[in-house]
């Protein structure tokens, strides 16, 4: 996390680089790292005093509750991006965050905060649904990505419920889940986040890939 603070947003004088931590507000976070962020109420989500403007990785953060919304409208804040630093909490989607935290009552802040990005990454709702698939599955050890040459795209995307992962899998762990891919398949699926969508009556993963130029209507093959 690389926090400036001062009235020049284009400075780095100052900047100061601290790690982001899941399940943890944001304002703890700065607090904790001593950046001073107002925060009249004591975090409890009155006061809308540590009002921030997230500019990119919204996605990042468990969305706002009506409380949260309600103290947001009583600010005024009309951006889109704004939150209350004490309500925003990472929510291990695993992505870079950057945030702008807009406040008048204090020395203008702009931060950078990054986490641990995962090569592969699962939303909550994406977890629950592969959780309860390998629950079914009772021996299965993780769920397996990978990317073949096909689909009207050039790649797609196979998702399958893997009972032993091998030894040249790459394994990482999103939300409890394991997640094996094999080694010819990671470079074309680095930084994706596997999300579940409803769409009608049917829901699906959609997948969320940086390295994806191009993707077809389906979402299930791209070409980079
Ligand atoms: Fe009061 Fe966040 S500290 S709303």
């Amino acid at each position: 996390m690389t926090v400036r603070q001062g009235s020049d947003r284009a400075s780095h004088s100052g900047a100061i680089t601290l790690p982001l931590s899941e399940g943890e507000s944001l304002l703890d976070q700065l607090l904790r790292h001593d950046v001073d962020l107002p925060h009249e109420c004591e975090a409890s989500g009155a006061c809308g005093t540590c009002v921030i403007v997230v500019r990119e990785g919204l996605e990042s953060l468990a969305p706002p509750d009506d409380d949260e919304r309600d103290v947001l409208d009583k600010t005024g804040s009309l951006n889109p991006g704004a939150r209350l630093a004490c309500r925003a909490t990472p929510n291990g989607i695993g992505r870079a965050l950057e945030i702008e935290i807009e406040c008048e009552r204090a020395p203008r802040i702009s931060a950078v905060l990054r986490g641990n990005v995962l090569p592969v990454a699962l939303s909550a709702r994406a977890a629950r649904h592969i959780a309860q698939q390998l629950a079914k599955r009772g021996a299965s050890a993780a769920v397996r990505l990978a990317v073949r040459a096909a689909g009207c795209s050039g790649f797609s995307y196979r998702v399958e419920y893997a009972d032993r992962v091998e030894a040249r899998d790459k394994v990482f762990e999103s939300r409890g889940i394991r997640i094996a891919v094999d080694p010819e398949s990671l470079p074309f699926v680095h930084g994706t986040v596997l999300d579940l969508v409803q769409e009608g009556l049917c829901r699906r993963l959609r997948f969320d890939n940086p390295n994806a130029r191009t993707t077809c209507g389906c979402g299930e093959s791209f070409a980079t």
